[in-house]
């Protein structure tokens, strides 16, 4: 089993010291060293949006530095603030424009594939992007992939475009997502390969069909899905991807847990790989867990 521990990697197109550094500078005169200090380190660029989060007392300051930003950054046409973090069944962002085009309709390409996105209103996660980038790699060449959570293709469309796969099933529950699911696959021109269901994945019901089953729902899928995406794999063995959000000292026994659970669903399981996504929270991560399953 892999456990790729203290390897969160960066998003990609992030140029991270560059950009602090010359806010720095750009704001000296403007900000308290102490509030320079506490400047985000991070400023992921999705299409031309530059999304970040700033500590409470930079509040007051957004416009300024969202301003600022843009003067640095000459590809963002416009920057946004995480104000929450997402919650509830459809994960909406809170998330504000503070500079620029505030249009929060964009496009993103990443992985050869293209995304119309509304990032005030869908999650598609800069920091999934390591994690995009690896599932091309681990799926083979036509295999079947089932996505039981969606949203406009953010973890699975780039595998229908990149590789040879027989099939991708995506489903989504939220119609505003799924009518940028529809969007994405007819403008990366594979609906000869993904069947997209508008659907509460708990009523999905297949069996014995998909070589890997995505499961990127945080901060947990519930043990429905679970069951759900376990039938739907091949009998003669396929990979279950799930996400979830842990700390260091729990996650272990969580994962046990997990694997417990899948056993008793008369299966053989065996833990490929544990890997940490992304930082969420001080504490809080972000893991993938591959368990091959088995019947
Ligand atoms: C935050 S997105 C995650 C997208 C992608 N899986 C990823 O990991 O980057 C979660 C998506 O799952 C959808 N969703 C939540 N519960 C669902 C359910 N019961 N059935 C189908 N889709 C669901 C939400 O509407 C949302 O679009």
């Amino acid at each position: 089993m892999q456990d790729n521990k203290r390897k969160i990697k960066k998003p990609l197109r992030e140029s991270v010291m560059t950009l602090k550094e010359s806010l720095k500078v750009k704001l000296k005169n403007v900000l308290d060293p102490e509030l320079i200090n506490q400047l985000p380190s991070r400023y992921p660029l999705l299409g031309p949006a530059i999304l970040i989060r700033l500590k409470d007392n930079l509040i007051p300051f957004k416009e300024t530095i969202g301003e600022a930003i843009l003067e640095i950054h000459k590809k963002a046409k416009s920057v946004w603030l995480f104000r929450k973090p997402a919650k509830g069944i459809f994960r909406e962002p809170k998330i504000e424009c503070i500079a620029g085009d505030c249009n929060p309709i964009i496009f993103h390409k990443e992985l050869k594939t293209k995304f119309i996105i509304d990032i005030s209103k869908l999650i598609f996660s800069p920091g999934n992007a390591g994690e995009r980038q690896r599932l091309v790699n681990i799926i083979g060449e036509n295999e079947t992939v089932m996505d039981l959570f969606a949203c406009c293709g953010n973890l699975s469309l780039p595998i229908a475009v990149n590789k040879n796969i027989k099939r991708l099933i995506a489903v989504e529950a939220n119609s505003y997502a799924f009518s940028f699911l529809l969007m994405n696959i007819k403008l990366n021109k594979v609906n000869h390969i993904v069947s997209p269901y508008l659907l509460d994945n708990h009523y999905w019901s297949t069996f014995n069909i998909a070589d890997h089953v995505l499961l990127g729902f945080l901060p947990a899928p519930d043990i429905y899905q679970v069951e759900i995406g376990v039938r739907a794999l091949k009998d003669s063995g396929g990979i279950l991807h799930y996400h979830w959000i842990s700390e260091e000292d729990r996650y272990r026994e969580e994962l046990k847990n997990l694997v417990g659970y899948v056993e008793s669903l008369s299966r053989e399981v065996k833990v490929l790989e544990i890997r940490r996504i992304k930082s969420v929270a001080p504490k809080k991560i972000h893991f993938v867990a591959r368990l091959h399953v088995r019947k």
